[in-house]
């Protein structure tokens, strides 16, 4: 069985990935692998920082190793949070509060201030996969997933902004999905597609 590790410490992340990667491979997050740690995140692109992902998990482990970087453009907000979706809210952040409400609050504070019509609250996922194998050339690909976001919350599937990006074209949002339509249509699945694609003899 071919093990594959899969840089990231998101739990939400790495149930994606398992469900995405075919039986055949073996996917182990960094808990399974003490004392490698994330790199910091200090490229000027989603593939930049896939890579520095991948090939520290790569060099750490000695395994072939997938790094994904992802971030939610918003277009009535000059494509931010992007890069930076993450961490958006850690200047908003409440007490106690967890990371992923606040930065959906935020995005909705934000959403409302820009003046812009809720119909017009254009959005998409987007996300970058490096897969780096020790002593070969690292390769990236991408996935990108369009949608709307909604002023109200809805669905508790997912994890990060997944209750505000409906999908038009299933009048759900991607927390409403079921977790094999999801990885269907996420910018992650559409990535992962890619990458196999281009293992695949
Ligand atoms: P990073 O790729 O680990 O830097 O994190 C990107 C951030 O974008 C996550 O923490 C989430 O807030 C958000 N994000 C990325 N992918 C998804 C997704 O599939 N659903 C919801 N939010 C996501």
């Amino acid at each position: 069985m071919m093990r594959i590790v899969v840089a990231t410490s998101n739990k939400g992340k790495l149930r994606e990935f398992v469900e995405l990667l075919p039986p055949e491979m073996r996917v182990e997050g960094l808990d399974a692998h003490e004392g490698v740690t994330l790199p910091e995140e200090t490229g000027t692109t989603y593939e930049q920082n896939a890579v520095l992902k991948a090939e520290a998990a790569a060099k750490a482990t000695g395994l072939p190793s997938l790094g994904d970087d992802s971030g939610l453009e918003v277009a009535p907000l000059g494509n931010r949070p992007g890069l930076y979706s993450a961490r958006y809210a850690d200047d908003t952040r409440l007490p106690g509060e967890p990371q992923d409400v606040a930065n959906r609050r935020k995005l909705l504070v934000e959403l409302r201030r820009s003046g812009a019509p809720e119909q017009e609250w254009h959005a998409k996922f987007v996300c970058a996969l490096a897969y780096a194998v020790p002593g070969q050339a690292t390769r990236v690909f991408r996935g990108e997933a369009a949608g709307i976001v909604i002023a109200k919350e809805r669905g508790t599937n997912g994890f990060g902004y997944d209750p505000l990006l409906l999908l038009p074209e299933y009048g759900k949002t991607f927390a409403e999905l079921d977790d094999r339509t999801k990885n269907r249509n996420s910018h992650r699945g559409k990535a992962v597609a890619a990458w196999l694609a281009a293992l695949a003899p």
